[in-house]
């Protein structure tokens, strides 16, 4: 029987800096006996250890069609993303996954989608305007709101351009503070000041957000205040895994397990767990 905890051997084949504290890596499996990870769900995570330092959950943000060879885009705060953070293309890490439950994109078919990030929550999301963009005909509007602290902070600037050009998109971005000098065209205040402005109506869409547990408290609260459901409003939550396979218990909040039955939850199923604070 395979080891569910074994880490499939991958190289790093291409690091792009997003920001000053993130990178993107491309890393590809390195031997063809191992199972490739398809079908890989956009939300969903895999696991990336270094021996000796440990592991930790990262979003998919885009993958080739065999599973072989797959983004993430990985922000710099502590011991093992340091470590990722100095390592060189052709380095090695271990990988597991795709676990968990990510966006319901085939139950939004038919309707409009307003996706909300914050920071490096917009990671998660990246693959689900891939998917709409390669299958346009079957989703209503696309509306994308992100902010960041500064402009500094956003990453995937140079799509923005291109996710304009999908056909039915509406980007809006927001940040915090413009420090002085630095030019700034867009909105500036707190995510949640993107929604006074969306054209998504509530009926007949779905909301996926993804970003600091505070601003998704305040997004949903201006959310269902503009009348979205609690049962359209998706999640991501982000805790610290362990197995990422629902065995230890770690990622436990209330009855949920976060790596097995989110990392994506609707609001309604969350609302009220202990833990979250949302
Ligand atoms: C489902 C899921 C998907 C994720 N996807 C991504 C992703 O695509 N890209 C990405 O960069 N991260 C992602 N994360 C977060 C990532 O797993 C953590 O940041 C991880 O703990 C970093 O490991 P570390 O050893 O470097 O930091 P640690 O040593 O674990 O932490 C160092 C310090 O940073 C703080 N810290 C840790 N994580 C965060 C955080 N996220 N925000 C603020 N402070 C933090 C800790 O409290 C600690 O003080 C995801 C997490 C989950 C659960
Ligand atoms: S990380 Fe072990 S149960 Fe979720």
């Amino acid at each position: 029987m395979q080891n569910p905890y074994r880490p499939i051997p991958a190289r790093i084949d291409r690091i792009v800096r997003v920001r000053r504290d993130v990178k993107t890596y491309t890393l590809s499996l390195l031997n063809a006996e191992d199972e490739a990870f398809q079908p890989v769900e956009p939300g969903q995570f895999i696991m990336i250890s270094v021996p000796g330092l440990g592991e930790a959950a990262f979003s998919v943000s885009s993958w080739n069609s065999e599973g072989r060879v797959f983004d993430t885009t990985i922000r710099r705060v502590g011991r093992l993303t340091s470590y990722l953070d100095g390592l060189s293309e052709g380095d090695e890490v271990g990988v597991r996954g795709p676990y968990g439950r990510g966006w319901p994109l085939k139950e939004s078919e038919g309707k409009d989608i307003l996706l909300i990030a914050g920071g490096i929550g917009l990671a998660p999301l990246k693959p689900v305007i891939s998917y709409i963009a390669h299958n346009r005909e079957r989703y209503g509007l696309l509306e994308i709101l992100y902010g960041a602290r500064t402009p500094d902070e956003l990453i995937f600037m140079d799509e923005y351009d291109a996710w304009r050009r999908i056909k039915d998109t509406i980007l809006r971005l927001t940040v915090d503070m413009v420090p002085k000098g630095v030019i700034w065209d867009y909105n500036v205040g707190l995510v949640p000041i993107l929604i006074e402005d969306v054209e998504v109506r509530p009926e007949g869409s779905e909301v996926m957000v993804c970003g600091p547990e505070v601003m998704m408290h305040f997004v949903v609260k201006a959310l269902t205040s503009r009348g979205f459901s609690e049962d359209q409003i998706y999640l991501s939550l982000e805790r610290r895994m362990k197995c990422g396979i629902g065995q230890c218990g770690h990622c436990q909040i209330g009855s949920k397990y976060v790596c097995r039955d989110g990392p994506v939850f609707s609001y309604a199923e969350i609302m009220g767990l202990p833990d979250v604070n949302i």
